[in-house]
């Protein structure tokens, strides 16, 4: 597959041919993605409740990020990687919002960072990203870093204040000089409307029809236990063949049916001979 850059993304969004994202956090999952020919791999927040087992996104730091990052990096080929910049790292100013962002670009190898939310102060940290050569995918809508201000993890945009304003953070998001903006657990005919207005594309996750989609890789595999979000589409059952996979490892074990003899190495007669004489048997 050709190199994904930001100029084939954005005549993807122009010819209507669908963009595919999904998230990784490690080398294998990267590997997969690659394999299976997505346009962008996010290296998500989400990555601290998926793999880190944290009940929200805040926890997570930089250098957690930073290390989840490089080894999805390190998995990837074409697909374009985006990393997400964690809760902490970019809200106390421009300054920092620009260091924490030059740190995945340089330790991790990202190709872009991407920011919650669509307040004056978020935009502000869009522009000095990008100011400093670094490209931005914005994420508005439902955004899990700040949803306790939001009232909870819920859908936005159904309200006619809240409709206002999705539609003057995704205006403010584009002029701020992003290239991509994510909308998440939105109704999709906001999104049908921003997607006429906005010549950037625009990736939906509980969205409806976008320019591209996302999804978290646990998700759709089917790793993830108990509750998911309404938009979740599980395409594999991978939690469960797990499981199962270790089960039967565990039973052979205990039965002592493994290691069979196929599983394991012969030695000549003089290393045995060599040994019982160095026991002293
Ligand atoms: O962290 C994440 O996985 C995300 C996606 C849900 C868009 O931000």
């Amino acid at each position: 597959m050709s190199q994904i850059t930001i100029p084939l993304l954005q005549q993807k969004k122009r010819s209507g041919e669908p963009i595919v994202m999904v998230t990784a956090y490690d080398y294998p999952g990267a590997r997969a993605a690659e394999r299976a020919g997505v346009d962008m791999v996010l290296v998500g927040d989400s990555g601290a409740q998926v793999v880190l087992g944290h009940s929200s996104t805040v926890a997570v730091t930089t250098d957690e990020m930073l290390v989840l990052a490089g080894a999805v990096r390190r998995g990837t080929t074409s697909a374009f990687v985006v990393c997400d910049v964690p809760f902490g790292s970019t809200e106390l100013s421009d300054e920092q919002a620009v260091a924490t962002s030059v740190r995945f670009v340089k330790e991790a190898g990202a190709d872009s960072v991407k920011l919650e939310g669509g307040s004056e102060s978020r935009l502000s940290r869009i522009r000095a990203i990008v100011a400093a050569g670094i490209p931005v995918v914005g994420h508005i809508g439902l955004t899990p870093q700040t949803a306790i201000a939001l009232g909870g993890l819920r859908a936005q945009g159904r309200t006619r204040e809240s409709a206002e304003r999705l539609v003057r953070e995704a205006l403010g998001v584009e002029a701020a000089g992003a290239f991509c903006l994510v909308i998440e657990a939105v109704p999709s005919e906001i999104t049908q409307l921003l997607r006429g207005v906005l010549t950037i594309p625009i990736i939906g996750i509980g969205a409806g029809e976008a320019d591209g989609q996302v999804l978290v890789l646990h998700d759709l595999l089917g790793v993830t236990e108990g509750h998911t979000a309404k938009f979740v589409k599980q395409y594999g059952t991978i939690g469960d063949d797990t499981v199962a996979a270790i089960s039967a490892y565990t039973a052979e074990v205990r039965d002592g049916v493994f290691p069979g003899s196929e599983h394991q190495y012969a030695a000549g007669e003089d290393a045995v001979a060599a040994a019982r004489s160095a026991l002293g048997i």
